[in-house]
């Protein structure tokens, strides 16, 4: 594969989803080898979950922090950081391309690795295998700071993404399936802004604004199409 000719392009931003972090061993929910429906959702990733049992919940994401910090970022996390200007909008709350090195992160779906107290507003980073601590100064349970199912989007974390897409000139929107909402309409607002969009996938998603599809995974083109920068 040919690398991208950068010269034309001066605003790029990586859209990133859970297929990013797959090489890196995090599974995705969907397409092949998703664990969507390995767990149940309602017993351990909503709000009403966490209301019900706050511990439980907890103790959940504290085994997916486990898992995640024994995974490590691949070659295609690196590349992605090596573009020191480009902005990175991801789904993902794994926190990888920031370990791989990447500072301009727009977490759509927040992270892993923060804390918030819904009763005071406080919010914490919290980054290890165990919680630091679960409860807030003002008594009330930490809240993971994740974006479940039946949870509204943090609105200054969306008008950040809007603000980078539709500013963007290449849009490069690998490993989603373009199925969660609203993220799934990110491809085609930066084709109307006027972006070339690159979808890279195993199996494409088959939105339409994609101008050109790599079939193929994220550790594999990533080096290829942008190597040597
Ligand atoms: N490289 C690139 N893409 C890959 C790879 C890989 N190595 N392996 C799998 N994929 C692709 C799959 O083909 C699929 O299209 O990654 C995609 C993963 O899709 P999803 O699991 O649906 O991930 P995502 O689109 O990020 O999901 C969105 O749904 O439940 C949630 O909140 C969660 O943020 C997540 C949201």
């Amino acid at each position: 594969m040919e690398t991208l000719d950068l010269s034309g392009y001066r605003h790029i931003v990586f859209f990133t989803g859970a297929g990013m972090s797959a090489e890196s061993g995090v599974p995705t929910y969907r397409g092949k080898g998703g664990t969507r429906g390995s767990y149940s959702i309602g017993e351990y990733a909503c709000q009403e979950a966490f209301e019900r049992v706050p511990e439980k919940v907890l103790g959940f994401h504290e085994k997916r922090r486990r898992f995640v910090l024994d995974c490590e970022p691949h070659e295609g996390h690196r590349v992605i950081a090596g573009m020191a200007d480009a902005a990175v909008v991801t789904q993902n709350i794994d926190g990888m391309h920031q370990r791989a090195g990447s500072r301009n992160v727009i977490e759509l779906h927040g992270s892993l690795w923060r804390l918030r107290c819904d009763a005071c507003g406080f919010r914490k980073e919290d980054y290890g295998g165990t919680y630091e601590t679960l409860q807030c100064g003002c008594g009330a349970w930490l809240r993971p700071g994740i974006t479940w199912f039946g949870d509204v989007l943090d609105a200054s974390v969306m008008n950040r993404a809007a603000e980078v897409i539709s500013s963007c000139d290449l849009f490069v929107g690998i490993g989603t399936s373009g199925v969660v909402w609203p993220a799934a309409g990110f491809p085609a607002f930066a084709h109307e802004s006027g972006a070339y969009c690159i979808e890279i996938n195993p199996e494409p998603s088959g939105a339409a604004s994609y101008d050109r599809v790599i079939e193929g995974t994220a550790g594999e083109v990533l080096p290829q199409l942008f190597g040597g920068r």
